[in-house]
This record gives C-alpha cells, sequence and structure tokens, in this order.
C-alpha cells in the first residue's frame, strides 16, 4: 500500500496516538502506553489496542519492558510527519516516488502556496545509529530521533544557503523536508557539452557555500543536479556548519577536500579535465 493510502485509512485517534509518541520520543527508546494514554486523553486500555493495530500495520514498534511502550518505525515517522504537513497546509497532494535510497525516499506533491515540489522523508538506518551512539553518548534514544535531526540539519543548511544553487526550502516537521521541485538531472546521467564551465560553476557553489560557513560533506556526481538552466546541489543532511564546529577545523576542512575531490575525480574520468587539487582548496578557502 502507498503511504497515500495508508495516510488515508488513518482515524483521528491514532494522529493522536502518534503526536504523543513525537513528544515523548526524546526521552524514551520506547514511549510508555500510559504516557501516550495521558497525552492523548484516552485510557490506556484504547491506547494499547491502538499501538497493537498500528504495529500489525508497522506503522509503530511495541516493546514489553517492565512497561508497555512504542516507538516509531520509518513508515510511522514519515506519516506522522506528512500529517503535520498537511494540518499546517503546507502540503495538498503527495504524488510519486521520485527517488528511494538507503538514506531516504523523496516524492513528488502539490502545495497550494508553492506550488508543485519535493518531499525528502529522512530515514537513518540502526547500523548507522550504532555507530554514531558509540561515538556519542546517546543514552537509549530510539534511532529515529535521527532522522529527525537529520532533516532538521538539511532544512537549516538549505535555509542558510538561500539565494546559491540549492533548492529552497517550504517546511520541516519530523523527518520530512519539502522544498523546491528542481527540473534537472543528475550529473552523472547527462553528457556535458560543456564540462569546463560547468565544473568552474561547482566549484564557485563550493566556495560561497564555504563562505556561508558550510560544508556539504557528501558532494558527488549524485548530488548535483544540472540543466540547460544551470546546476544545483542537493542532499544536505550530513553537512557541517563551520561556526558550530569551531574546534574541528582542521577535520571539516579534510571533509571539504573530500568533496573537491570526488567532483574533479569524476570529470577527471569522464571527460579528462584535469586541476590541481591544491589550487582549488586555497581559491575556495580565499
Ligand atoms: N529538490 C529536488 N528536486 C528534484 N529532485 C530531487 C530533489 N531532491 C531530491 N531529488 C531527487 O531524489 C534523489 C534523492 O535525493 P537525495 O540525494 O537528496 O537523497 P539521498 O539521501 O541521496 O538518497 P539516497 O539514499 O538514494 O542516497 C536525487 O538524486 C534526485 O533525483
Ligand atoms: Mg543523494
Amino acid at each position: 500500500m502507498t503511504l497515500a493510502c495508508i495516510y488515508s485509512k488513518m482515524e483521528e485517534q491514532r494522529w493522536k496516538v502518534l503526536d504523543a509518541i513525537f513528544a515523548h520520543m526524546w526521552s524514551y527508546e520506547f514511549v510508555p502506553v500510559e504516557l501516550i494514554a495521558k497525552r492523548s486523553g484516552m485510557n490506556p486500555e484504547k491506547a494499547e489496542a491502538i499501538l497493537k493495530a498500528m504495529s500489525d500495520e508497522k506503522i509503530v514498534v511495541n516493546r514489553q519492558l517492565n512497561y508497555f511502550g512504542s516507538a516509531f518505525t520509518f513508515l510511522g515517522l514519515s506519516l506522522y510527519s506528512l500529517w503535520r504537513l498537511v494540518k499546517w497546509k503546507k502540503i495538498h497532494m503527495l504524488g510519486k516516488i521520485m527517488g528511494e535510497g538507503k538514506e531516504s525516499v523523496v516524492y513528488n506533491c502539490y502545495s497550494e502556496k508553492y506550488g508543485e515540489a519535493v518531499i525528502k522523508f529522512h530515514r537513518v538506518g540502526y547500523p548507522s545509529f550504532k555507530k554514531v551512539r558509540e561515538k556519542r553518548n546517546y543514552g537509549t534514544l530510539h534511532f529515529t530521533v535521527l532522522a529527525v535531526r537529520s532533516a532538521r540539519n538539511e532544512y537549516r543548511a538549505l535555509q542558510r544557503l538561500q539565494g546559491l544553487g540549492v533548492p529552497r526550502p517550504y517546511a520541516w516537521e519530523g523527518n520530512a523536508v519539502m522544498m523546491e521541485l528542481i527540473e534537472a538531472k543528475e550529473l552523472y546521467r547527462v553528457r556535458l557539452t560543456n564540462p569546463e564551465e560547468v565544473l568552474e560553476i561547482i566549484i564557485d557553489e563550493i566556495r560561497r557555500m564555504y563562505s556561508r560557513g558550510l560544508v556539504h560533506g557528501d558532494l558527488s556526481q549524485y548530488n548535483i543536479l544540472v540543466s540547460e538552466e544551470g546546476v544545483w546541489i542537493i542532499d544536505f543532511p550530513q553537512c557541517v556548519f563551520l561556526d558550530k564546529n569551531e574546534e574541528k577545523r582542521s577535520e571539516v576542512e579534510k571533509l571539504l577536500r573530500r568533496d573537491v575531490e570526488n567532483v574533479l575525480s569524476y570529470f577527471r574520468r569522464t571527460y579528462s579535465i584535469e586541476k590541481d587539487i591544491n589550487t582549488i582548496m586555497e581559491y575556495i578557502k580565499k
């Protein structure tokens, strides 16, 4: 069943239950049913019955610990985020899937305010969460929290980069970011007639982003869109803000260098264009 189809079959009380999970997911890996019941104004038996039905539909995952608790699945979190976008009248129609990967599902959508747009549901897998949990002290948070953080990071990056070659951000709710639809193709899918010029534009974009204090961190031919109209950079969940990472400046510069190297090596392999990375790095940081 499609996301829109599941969405249309959801009853009011289910949204209240999901809303309660969202409110408490920052403190509990599995939110206690008592708290869910209290916040959604129903008795715990009723809340538990709804949670069990939603678990059968893979919207939530329930766990019997020393209490009965519940957490979102990627589907549940995405449904909930969509509900919030609808509630705030940001989105009026959900279209087809435009792209689906390990880290996200991207849909076409329509908004009365913005017209045709794109909605990206962030997904962070459990294995990558485990790695993050080992590095930072994540305590016992559920891994879907990371998908929300990743959406927030992308939304903030797009806001900060307004005016440059990136999609305009329209809204952020939960794990969903709604943004401008760019009518262009990924760099790896097109055969450029003016590769030198496009490479120059990309390097200038990287430079402008850097001067706004941002390093993409996952730049490649897959995250650059091109058309006759121009060049856009997309996919920012892992981007790094320089001002929040002053003490890690050298690590951030390594990331920047890797981004530049990815782009240069693509143009080297595909169009035999040779550029000296050190000269480009100096130019970007100037
Ligand atoms: N604003 C947009 N306008 C048009 N197409 C977009 C937009 N954002 C994303 N897409 C399409 O969706 C695809 C995936 O988006 P994005 O790169 O942001 O996600 P992703 O995290 O890379 O997903 P994956 O897990 O596949 O790597 C893009 O390659 C592009 O085709
Ligand atoms: Mg991508």
